[in-house]
């Protein structure tokens, strides 16, 4: 396991995939980096590719107000990151080939935070994290126990963005998110 600042400067040098190749910046991950909640999605978009931070085009305007509702912020309280790190071309979902390569990545931020809650956003990020044969609009907002992590799985907020239907079952998961957090956590809402 690589501390920080190594985890940070291999990844931002990272060759492991062809992802690389058309990448503008690596997505590391950002936020609080003694979070005991972390929010994972899939990759970065374009807008992150560019910019080089997790979750800031519309769909990261979307997930910062959800978050915002129950008192969580990526200057805060949680710490986001994705399965992918790089740029899929024209957003595609990121190959497993491509989160092969990448999951090191990830799992060792997961070893320097020690999150009590891990959060995935999305069907991609729940069927590689929770199970894989994860289904989204059956099993959102249930939690799962993982070496002594709960996990649970929310509507991508792109896919909110597109189907607004989805609206009020994530408002449903982010009580039951709350209520995980007043359960299991001891400085999350200090
Ligand atoms: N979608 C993701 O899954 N991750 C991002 O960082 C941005 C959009």
């Amino acid at each position: 396991m690589l501390d920080w600042t190594e985890l940070e400067a291999q990844c931002l040098s990272c060759q492991r995939c062809a992802l690389a190749d058309a990448r503008h910046h690596v997505v590391f991950g950002v936020g609080v980096r003694d979070a005991e909640v972390m929010l994972i999605g899939e990759g970065p978009g374009e807008n992150e590719d560019l910019q080089g931070q997790p979750f800031v085009g519309r769909g990261g305007q979307l997930l910062d107000e959800m978050l915002e509702l129950i008192d969580l912020s990526r200057e805060k309280n949680v710490y986001i990151a994705n399965i992918v790190k790089c740029r899929p071309p024209h957003n595609r979902d990121p190959l497993n080939t491509e989160q092969d390569a990448c999951i090191d990545y990830l799992r060792n931020q997961v070893a320097l935070i020690r999150p009590r809650i891990i959060v995935c956003l999305g069907r991609i990020a729940a069927m590689r994290l929770i199970k894989p044969d994860f289904k989204i609009t059956r099993e959102h907002g249930l939690w799962f126990e993982k070496s002594g992590v709960s996990m649970m799985a929310m509507f991508h907020p792109a896919a909110i963005l597109r189907d607004p239907s989805r609206r009020p079952d994530t408002f449903m998961d982010l009580k039951s998110l709350q209520a995980k957090i007043r359960e299991v956590c001891t400085h999350t809402y200090q």
